[in-house]
């Protein structure tokens, strides 16, 4: 059982194998996850929602984080473990190799997530240059909600696309070795992935990028209230949560998730 890496999940691109990562917090859903055969454990920011019961990603600390990407890296057999940077945690190049240390000395992980495009730049520079290997975040910057005026879909008209696409080149030039791209049109999306050499995993953004990742309390349906068009529920037409879970991957490792009903 090897581990995956970063050459890994570029050798799946290069051979159009579907990469499946799924967010996780804990040891015992860390266990579920790989049985299922998910390739990326993502720490998201998304814990200060689904765990914390925030309203927003915006009061999750750095603490928080380093904390459940402990309790995930403890359990973890294989699977690259990608932590989020917090908002304000990486509002300087310098400040953000000080976060990038603590999630990978002290939690465990093995790349870190920011979001933003041109404004990101330098600070990608200066943790790659440093040794952290980077996964940039373009679309719906969940850390912007407020300057985005909610959660909408990004990259709808031409000049938006074109910024887009000029970020993401920009950013796999600083050495950015993995995007996400969240809320984007599945034409833009697909345009993007093909463009760029590193791995493109979409959330809401259709079923061309090189994989996807889902929320995973979305994806078992343990949430109330609204749920975003690009989400599944696999528990719903399971018996468990280890079925939903496999359901998941073999539906991506296929192309049959996400569906046109969950892209825009
Ligand atoms: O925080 C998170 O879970 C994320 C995903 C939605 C991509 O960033």
């Amino acid at each position: 059982m090897s581990d995956i890496t970063i050459t890994t999940l570029q050798q799946m691109k290069k051979q159009g194998e579907k990469i499946a990562v799924l967010t996780s917090y804990d040891a015992s859903f860390t266990r579920l996850i790989e049985e299922a055969g998910v390739d990326v454990l993502l720490v998201g920011d998304s814990l200060g929602m689904v765990i914390q019961g925030q309203e927003s990603t915006l009061p999750v600390k750095v603490d928080d984080v380093v904390y459940h990407t402990q309790n995930v890296a403890r359990a973890r057999r294989k699977a690259l473990i990608v932590a989020d940077m917090p908002f304000m945690s990486y509002s300087s190049a310098t400040q953000a190799l000080d976060t990038a240390a603590r999630l990978m000395k002290e939690g465990g992980a093995h790349m870190v997530k920011l979001e933003g495009g041109a404004t990101q730049l330098d600070t990608v520079r200066h943790l790659v240059a440093h040794a952290v290997p980077v996964c940039a975040h373009l679309g719906l910057l969940p850390q912007s909600v407020h300057k985005l005026g909610g959660y909408r879909v990004q990259g709808r008209d031409e000049e938006a696309a074109t910024v887009m696409k000029e970020d993401a080149q920009a950013l796999q030039e600083a050495g950015a070795q993995m995007l996400v791209l969240e809320c984007v049109p599945s034409a833009l999306a697909d345009n993007i992935s093909q463009m760029l050499n590193i791995p493109v995993i979409g959330i809401g953004a259709g079923a061309a990028c090189d994989g996807q990742v889902l929320v995973l309390y979305d994806m078992l349906g343990v949430i109330s209230g609204y749920l975003p068009r690009f989400v599944k529920n696999f528990l719903a037409e399971t018996e468990s949560i280890p079925a939903a879970l496999a359901a998941y991957v073999q539906a991506v490792k296929e192309g049959r998730f996400p569906a046109a009903e969950h892209s825009f």
